[in-house]
C-alpha cells in the first residue's frame, strides 16, 4: 500500500493508516476513479473536482474509444484500466432496506445484514412522509454507503422506489408499491428519493458539513416507467403486454407519481418498463423518455431499462425487426443503460448499419458518468470524501432498528375490534398462536429483501406477553392445501386468547406471479372458522399479506372479534404486532388500497381503465372511481382511541377563478354544460395566487395516546363520475401524535390548480365550476368554485 500524505500531521496519517489498514483486513477497498496515488490518472481533467460535472464528463467521454463507449452501455460496465476507471455495476436494490437482489450488493463480508424495513405497502399505510424520508435517509442510504466503503457494493445506483399505481388487487408486486393513490405514491416517491439521495434541497448538510448541489449519498431510481402493474396473469406476461391507457388515466393516475419523483424528488434515475403503452414499448418511447421526462419534467439523471427489456422489444413485442433496430429504438428514445447484454452485443453493428450515431451513445454516456461523478466515485479515495467516513458500525444501529420498529408499529392497520377485544389484558395466562405465518420470520420481509439485522417469528415475539404461549401451524404451508383443523382446534381450546396469523406469502403474490383470486388460499378460511367457533372467546385474525384479501366472512363472524392487517412488516414486525396486541402501542395505520369483494375478479386484469363504464358493467378501479361494494375502503383503519374532527371556519367558501383571468376565454364543454377552465389557461402565476389554507381541528377524545394520520379528500357534489371525474380524491395527509384529550390543528395548503382540478379526456387538467366538498372522515366543508 502506497500512501502520499505530504504536509499532513503524523497523527492524521496514523489514523488514516489505521482506517485503510482496517479495510485491507477484511474486504477489498471500494472501487473509485482518480486515485491521487496514481501519477497517471492524477493529470486527467475529469479528475479535477473544481470543474463542473458537465466539464469533467465531457473530458472523460472524449477520451473513450468507440469500443470502450459501447462497453459502458450495459449494467455490468467493465473497467477502463488505461484511464483508471474501475468496473461499475448499475444494478443494486434497496426497496425497503439494502438488498442482495441485483448484482451490485454482497452480504458476503464483514457486513452480513442490513436493517429490513416493512415492505413498502406497510410503510405507506403510516401516511407519514417524514418517517419515510427518515428511514431512507438515515438508514437505507447510510447503510448503503457503509457497505460501499467496506467494498461490498459495486454500484451506488439503487433501483428503488417502485411507484407504480397498485391498480389491480391481484398484482403480485403491488406490495412493493405505496398503494393505489397517485398522491400517496408521489409523496412516497419524493420522501424516499430525497431521503436516500441525501437530498441537499431539503437538507443543506450531511454529517454536519455543507455539501454541493447535486452530490448524492446514493442514487434512487423511480420505476417502472410507465403503466406497469401486471406481471403474469392467466398467460398474459409483462414481457409482451400492451397496456391500453387513455390520456385521461395517464394524466391523473399513471404519470403523477413519476412526475413528483422527478420534479420534487429530483431522482437521479428512472427505469423504463417491460410493457408497451398503446403499442410502443416504454424503453423505445421517445415521447415518454425524452419529451415528457426530460423535456417537460426537467429530468436529469440516467435512464435504465428493466432487465432484458431491450431484447424483448424484438423477441416478445415484435416491435423491432432486427436486434440493431431495437438498439437504435432505445438509444434514440433516450434510454442510457441496458440491464442485460443486448447493447454490448449489437451496438457496434447498429453503428455500422448507420442506425445509431456515435452522438446517441455520447448522450447516454454523459448521463451515466454524471451520476457516477455525483456519487463521488471520481473524487479519489472515498476516505477523504464526505460519505467516506460512514463505517460498518453504522449498519443495523439501534437507531435504524428502532425506525424499522416504528414503521411497522405505525403501519399495521386495525380493521375490526368488536367489543374492544383488543388490546389483550397484560396478565393473560395462556395464548394460542395459530397459522403458518406466525412461525416464519423470512415471510415477514416480503420480496426484494436483504438479510435482516435480526429476525423474530411472530409467535416468538409474543412469548413473554403471556405466561404460556402455545403454537400450532394449522396449515402445511401458506397455500394451505392441507389444514390440520382438529389439532389446531385442540390447541385453541386450551387458551384464554387465540391469535390466528394467516394471509399470503411469496408463493401466492410475487414478481412474475399475479393472483387469480382474492380469497385466502386453500383451507385457510375453514381453519379460521373452526378455530373461532371452538375458542373460549372471540379470536383475533392477523393477516400477513401485501395485496388485499376478501375476508367478508371474518368481518361478519362474531367469533372473530378483531382483524389486523400487518402487510409484510419487516424484521421488527413480530415485536410491533405484539406491542399492538397487548396495548403497548395504539394502532393508527390506514389502508393504502381498496379491499374488493372476491367477485371483482370478473374484471380482466388486463383492462387498464380506471374509470367505470356502466354500459359494459365495468366497475372502474380504486377508491377514486370504483363505487361498488367494498370489504374495506381505502383510508380505513381503527384505533384503540377515538378522534373527532372539525373544519375551522377560516377556510374560504368561494373560489373565484374569473377575477384572475378577466380576459381569458372560458372554455365551455357543450356536451356536459359544465363550464371549466384549463389549468394552463389560468397560468402558474395565478395558480399561486389562488392557493388557500384550511385548518382541520383533530382531537383525541378517548383514553389512549395515539399517532393518527388525518386524510383530507375533495369530492364533487355528486358521486357519479361525470366527465370521468373521480368520486373523491385525496389531496393531503398529515400524521399527528395526540395524547388522550389532546387537540391539534393541522394546516393544509390547497392549490386549486392541483387539488380542485381534474383531467379531461384529452389529458388536460381543468377546473370545473360548481361545489366541492373538503372531507375528513365524517366532516365536510363546502366550497363553491365560480368561473
Ligand atoms: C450477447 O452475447 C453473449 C456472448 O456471445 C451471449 O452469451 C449473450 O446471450 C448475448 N446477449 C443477448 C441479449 O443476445
Ligand atoms: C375512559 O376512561 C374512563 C374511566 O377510566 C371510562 O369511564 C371511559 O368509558 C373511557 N372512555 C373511553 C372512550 O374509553
Ligand atoms: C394538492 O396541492 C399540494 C400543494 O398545495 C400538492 O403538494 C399536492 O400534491 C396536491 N394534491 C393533489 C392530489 O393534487
Amino acid at each position: 500500500m502506497e500512501l502520499h500524505f505530504h504536509g499532513v500531521s503524523t497523527l492524521l496519517t496514523i489514523s488514516l493508516l489505521l482506517l485503510l489498514h482496517r479495510r485491507s483486513d477484511s474486504s477489498p477497498p471500494p472501487p473509485f476513479s482518480c486515485d491521487a496515488a496514481n501519477p497517471q490518472t492524477r493529470t486527467f481533467r475529469f479528475c479535477e473536482t473544481t470543474l463542473s460535472i458537465h466539464q469533467r464528463v465531457q473530458d472523460l467521454v472524449s477520451r473513450l474509444t468507440l469500443d470502450e463507449k459501447i462497453s459502458q452501455l450495459v449494467s455490468s460496465a467493465p473497467a477502463v484500466p488505461r484511464l483508471g476507471v474501475p468496473a461499475y455495476e448499475w444494478w443494486s436494490e434497496a426497496l425497503h432496506g439494502v438488498s442482495g437482489y441485483g448484482r451490485g450488493v454482497s452480504f458476503n463480508g464483514r457486513i452480513s445484514g442490513a436493517t429490513s424495513f416493512p415492505q413498502v405497502i406497510l410503510s405507506a399505510s403510516t401516511f407519514d412522509s417524514r418517517l419515510c424520508t427518515a428511514l431512507a435517509r438515515y438508514a437505507i442510504g447510510k447503510e448503503a454507503r457503509a457497505m460501499y466503503n467496506e467494498g461490498q457494493v459495486k454500484g451506488m445506483t439503487f433501483w428503488a422506489p417502485n411507484v407504480n399505481i397498485f391498480r389491480d388487487p391481484r398484482w403480485g408486486r403491488g406490495h412493493e408499491t405505496p398503494g393505489e393513490d397517485p398522491l400517496v405514491a408521489g409523496k412516497y416517491a419524493v420522501a424516499f428519493v430525497r431521503g436516500i439521495q441525501g437530498d441537499i434541497y431539503n437538507y443543506g448538510k450531511v454529517e454536519g458539513r455543507q455539501i454541493n448541489n447535486g452530490h448524492l449519498q446514493a442514487s434512487a431510481c423511480c420505476k417502472h416507467f410507465t403503466a406497469y402493474d401486471l406481471d403474469s396473469w392467466k398467460g398474459v406476461s409483462r414481457f409482451g403486454f400492451d397496456a391500453k391507457v387513455t390520456k385521461q388515466d395517464l394524466a391523473d393516475t399513471y404519470q403523477p407519481p413519476f412526475k413528483s419523483c422527478i420534479q420534487e424528488g429530483r431522482a437521479s434515475g428512472i427505469m423504463c418498463a417491460y410493457n408497451r403503452v398503446n403499442g410502443v414499448p416504454n424503453c423505445a418511447d421517445y415521447d415518454l423518455l425524452t419529451k415528457t421526462a426530460r423535456g417537460e419534467w426537467g429530468f436529469h439523471g440516467y435512464i435504465t431499462s428493466d432487465c432484458d427489456a431491450v431484447s424483448i422489444i424484438r423477441d416478445n413485442h415484435k416491435y423491432a425487426r432486427l436486434p440493431e433496430d431495437a438498439v437504435a429504438d432505445v438509444l434514440k428514445a433516450g434510454m442510457d443503460v441496458n440491464c442485460g447484454t443486448y447493447l454490448k452485443n449489437y451496438t457496434k453493428s447498429a453503428i455500422q448499419q448507420k442506425k445509431v450515431r456515435e452522438s446517441d451513445i455520447d448522450r447516454a454516456l454523459h448521463n451515466l458518468f454524471s451520476v457516477r461523478m455525483r456519487l463521488g466515485l471520481f473524487n479519489g479515495n472515498p476516505n477523504k470524501n464526505i460519505f467516506g467516513q460512514i463505517g460498518p458500525n453504522q449498519v443495523c444501529t439501534q437507531q435504524h432498528q428502532q425506525l424499522a420498529l416504528e414503521s411497522a408499529r405505525n403501519g399495521i392497520v386495525l380493521l375490526k375490534n368488536s367489543a374492544n377485544l383488543l388490546p389483550f389484558p397484560k396478565k393473560t395466562a395462556t395464548l394460542a398462536v395459530i397459522g403458518p405465518n406466525a412461525n416464519n420470520a423470512h415471510a415477514l420481509l416480503g420480496n426484494y429483501e436483504g438479510p435482516p439485522c435480526k429476525s423474530v417469528e411472530i409467535f416468538k415475539a409474543l412469548q413473554g406477553y403471556a405466561s404460556n404461549v402455545l403454537y400450532h401451524n394449522g396449515c402445511n404451508d401458506m397455500g394451505c392445501t392441507f389444514a390440520d383443523i382438529g389439532s389446531a382446534v385442540g390447541t385453541a381450546k386450551k387458551a384464554d386468547y387465540v391469535v390466528l396469523v394467516m394471509g399470503l406469502d411469496q408463493s401466492q403474490e410475487r414478481e412474475d406471479h399475479d393472483r387469480v383470486d382474492l380469497v385466502l388460499p386453500g383451507q385457510q378460511e375453514g381453519l379460521i372458522r373452526a378455530v373461532a367457533a371452538a375458542s373460549k372467546k372471540p379470536v383475533v385474525l392477523v393477516l400477513v399479506c401485501g395485496g388485499p384479501v376478501d375476508v367478508s366472512f371474518a368481518k361478519g363472524d362474531p367469533k372473530i372479534g378483531s382483524i389486523l392487517w400487518a402487510g409484510y412488516p419487516g424484521e421488527a414486525g413480530g415485536v410491533a404486532l405484539s406491542e399492538i396486541l397487548f396495548g403497548e402501542h395504539n394502532p393508527g395505520g390506514k389502508l393504502p388500497v381498496t379491499w374488493y369483494p372476491k367477485d371483482f375478479i370478473r374484471v380482466p386484469m388486463t383492462d387498464m381503465r380506471m374509470r367505470p363504464d356502466p354500459s359494459s358493467r365495468y366497475p372502474g378501479r380504486t377508491y377514486r372511481f370504483y363505487n361498488g361494494p367494498k370489504v374495506f375502503e381505502f383510508g380505513y383503519g381503527l384505533s384503540y382511541t377515538k378522534y373527532s374532527y372539525e373544519f375551522m371556519p377560516s377556510t374560504p367558501n368561494t373560489i373565484h377563478l374569473n377575477q384572475l383571468t378577466p380576459n381569458s376565454h372560458q372554455a365551455t364543454d357543450e356536451t356536459s354544460i359544465i363550464r371549466s377552465l384549463s389549468v394552463s389557461e389560468i397560468g402558474t402565476h395565478n395558480c399561486e395566487k389562488l392557493k388557500f389554507s384550511t385548518h382541520v381541528g383533530v382531537e383525541n377524545t378517548g383514553n389512549m395516546t395515539g399517532k393518527h394520520p388525518v386524510l383530507l379528500f375533495v369530492r364533487h357534489e355528486t358521486t357519479s363520475n361525470i366527465n370521468g371525474r373521480p368520486s373523491k380524491e385525496l389531496v393531503g395527509f398529515e400524521s399527528v401524535s395526540l395524547d388522550a384529550r389532546e387537540r391539534a390543528e393541522i394546516e393544509f395548503v390547497l392549490d386549486p390548480c392541483e387539488n380542485l382540478s381534474t383531467a379531461n379526456e384529452d389529458g388536460v387538467m381543468v377546473i370545473e365550476e360548481g361545489y366541492r366538498y373538503l372531507v375528513v372522515e365524517d366532516k365536510e366543508y363546502a366550497i363553491n368554485v365560480v368561473l
